[in-house]
C-alpha cells in the first residue's frame, strides 16, 4: 500500500515537521479570524477507539468539521473488531470507504498492521508504546511559548511510557536532551533501532533530571491498559512527582507541560498544574491545531493556499 502513515514520531523527517509547524500557525491563525478553510470537504476520518479518549477525539472530530470532512467514531467494542474479526480485514474494508484512518489502541503492531493492509493514510492515536500526535503537540506549543526547542533540557519525571519514549524519539530529530528520572524497574526501553545515547539520559533522581531544565514534563504512573499494576505503580511512583520545590530546580523560565488527563497530587502538584509556569492548556488545544495540519498534510501533501 503506499499511502504515507504517522505511526511513530521518527516517521517523519525534521523539515516535514518544520513544514508541520509552519501549517499550524497558518490554521491556527485563520481559525482565530473565524476565516472558513475547507479543503477536505468530501473527505471522512475514521476514528476507532480501543480505549477512552477526550483530547484525542475531540481534536480531531472539531478539527475535521472545521477541515469541511466528516468525522466517524468508531468504539471498537461497537463493532466486528469487537467481535475478533481480524485487523487485517477491517483495514481493508475501512481503507476503501474512507480516506484517513485514526487508531487509538493497546500494541503498536496493531497500528502496524492496520496501516500495511489500509489505502488510506493511518495516524496512531496512542498506543502503549508511543504517542506520536501529543508529542507534535507537545514540541510545536513549547516553541510557541519559548522559541527553538533545539539544544534545549526537558525533565521527564515518572513512567517510561508512551510519552516519554515518543519525547526521546523527537529528541534525536530537534536535537534536545531528554533527561527520564524513573523508579527501578521502570527504565525506558529503547523499542527502535536507533541510538539515542547523545539526546537521552535515564536516571533515578527527579532532582538531578529537573536540575537546569528547560521543560518539565510528567505523567500519570499508571496508563490505560495497565491497570492491574495499580497499586505497586501508586507505591514505586510515589517520590516521581513535580512539585513547586522540583521546579524551583529548573530554570527561571521553565515551562511544564502534562498531556493529560492529570492526577492532581499523585504525578503532579495541583500548584504546578494550576500555576504559572504550566502551559497544559495551549497544550491541550494545540492538539487540535497540529492534528489538523496532520491531517491536511496526509490527503493533500504539501500545500500553498
Ligand atoms: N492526551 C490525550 O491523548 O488525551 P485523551 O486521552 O483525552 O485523548
Ligand atoms: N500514558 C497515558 C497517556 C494518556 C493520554 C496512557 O497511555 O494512558
Amino acid at each position: 500500500m503506499s499511502a504515507k502513515h504517522f505511526l511513530q514520531f521518527k516517521d517523519f523527517t525534521r523539515d516535514e515537521y518544520e513544514y508541520l509547524f509552519a501549517r499550524t500557525r497558518i490554521l491556527k491563525e485563520r481559525l482565530r479570524r473565524g476565516e472558513l478553510y475547507r479543503p477536505l470537504v468530501g473527505k471522512t476520518l475514521a476514528m476507532i477507539f480501543e480505549k477512552t479518549s477526550t483530547r484525542t477525539r475531540v481534536a480531531f472530530e472539531a478539527g475535521m468539521n472545521q477541515l469541511g470532512g466528516h468525522a466517524m467514531f468508531l468504539a471498537s467494542k461497537d463493532t466486528q473488531l469487537g467481535r475478533g474479526e481480524p485487523i487485517e480485514d477491517v483495514a481493508r474494508v475501512i481503507g476503501r470507504m474512507c480516506d484517513i484512518v485514526m487508531l487509538r489502541t493497546y500494541e503498536q503492531n496493531i497500528v502496524d498492521t492496520f496501516a500495511a493492509y489500509s489505502n488510506a493514510p493511518v495516524i496512531n492515536a496512542l498506543t502503549n508504546e508511543y504517542h506520536p500526535c501529543q508529542t507534535l503537540a507537545d514540541i510545536f506549543t513549547y516553541i510557541e511559548h519559548r522559541g527553538s526547542i533545539e539544544g534545549k533540557t526537558v525533565a521527564w519525571i515518572g513512567d517510561s511510557n508512551n510519552i516519554s519514549r515518543t519525547w526521546m524519539q523527537a529528541s534525536r530529530i530537534f536535537n534536545f536532551k531528554l533527561k527520564l528520572a524513573s523508579p527501578k524497574g521502570y527504565d525506558m526501553k529503547v523499542l527502535d533501532e536507533l541510538d539515542y545515547s547523545a539526546t537521552f539520559e535515564q536516571l533515578r533522581d527527579p532532582r538531578e533530571a529537573a536540575e537546569g531544565a528547560d521543560l518539565v514534563s510528567t505523567d500519570v504512573c499508571v496508563s490505560m491498559g495497565y491497570e492491574r499494576e495499580s497499586l505497586q505503580r501508586r507505591v514505586d511512583f510515589l517520590h516521581y512527582k513535580v512539585t513547586t520545590e522540583l521546579m524551583a530546580l529548573a530554570k527561571p523560565n521553565a515551562v511544564f507541560m502534562h498531556c493529560l488527563p492529570a492526577h492532581r497530587g499523585e504525578e503532579v502538584d495541583p500548584e504546578v498544574l494550576d500555576g504559572p509556569q504550566s502551559i497544559v492548556w495551549d497544550e491541550a488545544e494545540n492538539r487540535m491545531h497540529t492534528q489538523k495540519a496532520l491531517m491536511e498534510y496526509l490527503l493533500l501533501g504539501r500545500v500553498n493556499s
